[in-house]
């Protein structure tokens, strides 16, 4: 039978939907937490505590004070967090071999409302193709469907993470699977603009508010396609790879 995959915005009514049907889920936040979980795991992290709130991570801290405390609110480090939210501040000589606290404004929120035994991946263009094939796989092992969703802006369209899904979708064949609707406009607004992604993100209205922050190198960074074969799952409240 074929897998039907499908790619909805961060909807609670939905979301009960997708758990129930035991669809595998991918998780896309493109600016930036998809990509600063891709990138931490590709130097080194352990695993990765992903939290909702700033109160829950400090109280994390304090009962593991060897973590490293990352994330952001309104795009900036928090008060007395080690690291920011910038993919390109989890780098090797900081954060190989250790333990992460990770809280962002939607990123971290949408995964955590996600509560369930599926199987929960973390995907962006860096890790597009790898993700997507594991999905696939899972998928057709357990005869169950993939659900691609969007972390958007607080639950809102975000245009990096509905082009970071049609990259997913990319990579999984196409001939073996009931792609929904928006799937396909997902897919076809990819492949339009595949090789201008830093150009076209860049418009984005997620991408502007970086920009003035003088964050444009997150931006290029996170719109690089298939940088690693990396595919990090949240199960049992943590972010680990396999
Ligand atoms: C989020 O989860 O809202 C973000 O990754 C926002 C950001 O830091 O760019």
């Amino acid at each position: 039978m074929a897998i039907s995959v499908n790619l909805i915005f961060f909807a609670r009514n939905a979301i009960k939907k997708v758990i129930d049907r035991r669809d595998i889920i991918i998780v896309i936040d493109v600016l930036r937490f998809s990509s600063s979980v891709i990138n931490a795991f590709a130097n080194g992290a352990k695993e990765i505590i992903p939290t909702k709130t700033l109160s829950e991570a400090y109280k994390l801290r304090k009962q593991y004070p060897n973590y490293v405390l990352a994330g952001e609110r309104k795009g900036l480090k928090p008060y007395r967090f080690d690291l920011g939210n910038s993919p390109l501040e989890f780098k090797e000589s900081v954060i190989k071999g250790k333990k992460l606290i990770f809280t962002t404004t939607s990123g971290t929120q949408t995964l955590v409302s996600i509560k369930s035994d599926n199987w929960v991946f973390i995907g962006g263009f860096l890790n597009a193709r790898t993700v997507g094939l594991k999905a696939y796989e899972m998928a057709r092992k357990e005869n169950v469907g993939i659900c691609i969703i969007l972390a958007g802006k607080k639950g809102a369209f975000s245009l990096e993470d509905f082009l970071g899904g049609g990259a997913i979708i990319s990579n999984i064949p196409l001939n073996e699977i009931n792609l929904s609707d928006i799937g396909i406009a997902s897919l076809m607004a990819f492949k339009q603009v595949e090789n201008s992604l830093f150009e076209i993100i860049s418009l984005s209205e997620h991408a502007k508010e970086l920009l003035k922050l003088g964050l444009e190198n997150d931006i290029k960074f996170s719109c690089m396609l298939n940088c690693f074969e990396i595919a990090p799952i949240y199960r049992d409240k943590i972010i680990k790879i396999i």
